[in-house]
């Protein structure tokens, strides 16, 4: 479903080839942009949403980033810039769980899951800010979760990556806002996606039974949030946590 007009423009997401990043491809796409995706481990899967896309008259293009990897995450930045010509929006949404209780989780896990979820933003959003600030215009919108600002056992390592973010879109947003370049995180709950699926049914149960609209998110439902904050329509909004969670968090 098209939302908000995005014509013309250019939109760089990290983490495009399935779940939530790929509906936010599909979707941004969809509304006029032209957009450049990263994908990690499947090839054939971005090559195929790109396909689709073209057939329907769209612009995408997939490119292989580990977020992780400071070298690569400029270089696909640059290359954003030097093929579409500018970047109007960065949605940092690639991001990994290693679960467990402190006791038992390794060092090697604490620092993955930091080094992707947190430090890979950063990378992008430094990247990402020189060309911003040149056009005068930008947007960026990262994807947090509620576990960031509640806390959740099993997950110190990825909610303190998602807290961190909290920090990072605000700091950002006051350094960047006097340029014209706004930044905002989309914080979701549940979202039926890959990395939900590795839940038993009585996970998934006990955890719809706290949530007030006793469901979880689909894709889309994050998507078309992403959208409104790189459209024009949130013109006087930076620095926000937006929780999109079927009430679970307030
Ligand atoms: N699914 C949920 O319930 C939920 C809830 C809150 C927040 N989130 C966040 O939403 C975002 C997307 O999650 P999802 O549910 O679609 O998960 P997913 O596992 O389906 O997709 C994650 C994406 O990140 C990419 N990725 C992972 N490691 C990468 C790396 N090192 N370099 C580049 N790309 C990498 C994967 O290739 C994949 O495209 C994540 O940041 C996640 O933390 C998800």
């Amino acid at each position: 479903m098209k939302t908000f007009d995005h014509t013309g423009k250019v939109f760089a997401i990290t983490g495009g080839s399935r779940g939530i990043g790929e509906a936010i491809v599909r979707r941004l796409a969809a509304e006029g942009a032209h957009v450049f995706a990263t994908y990690h481990s499947q090839p054939e899967r971005a090559e195929a949403i790109a396909s689709e896309i073209r057939a329907a008259g769209g612009q995408a293009t997939f490119l292989q980033v580990n977020v992780s990897d400071e070298e690569q995450v400029k270089g696909f930045i640059d290359t954003v810039v030097s093929q579409g010509g500018r970047i109007d929006g960065l949605v940092n949404n690639a991001g990994i769980t290693k679960d467990g209780l402190i006791m038992r989780m390794s060092t090697q896990d604490w620092a993955s899951v930091i080094d992707t979820n947190l430090s890979g933003v950063f990378y992008a959003c430094k990247a990402a800010a020189r060309p911003m600030m040149s056009q005068r215009s930008g947007r960026i919108v990262n994807i947090g979760s509620i576990v960031g600002l509640q806390g959740n056992a099993g997950q110190a390592n990825y909610s303190s990556a998602k807290a961190g973010l909290v920090g990072l879109t605000k700091s950002l947003a006051r350094e960047l806002a006097s340029r014209n370049v706004f930044v905002n995180c989309v914080a979701p709950g549940f979202v039926e996606t890959d990395m939900t699926s590795k839940l038993t049914d009585e996970q998934k149960a006990a955890y719809f039974g706290n949530i007030p609209m006793k469901r979880g998110a689909q894709p889309d439902e994050i998507a078309s949030v992403v959208s409104f904050f790189l459209a024009q329509e949130s013109s006087y909004i930076t620095g926000q946590i937006l929780n999109v969670d079927g009430g679970l968090a307030m």
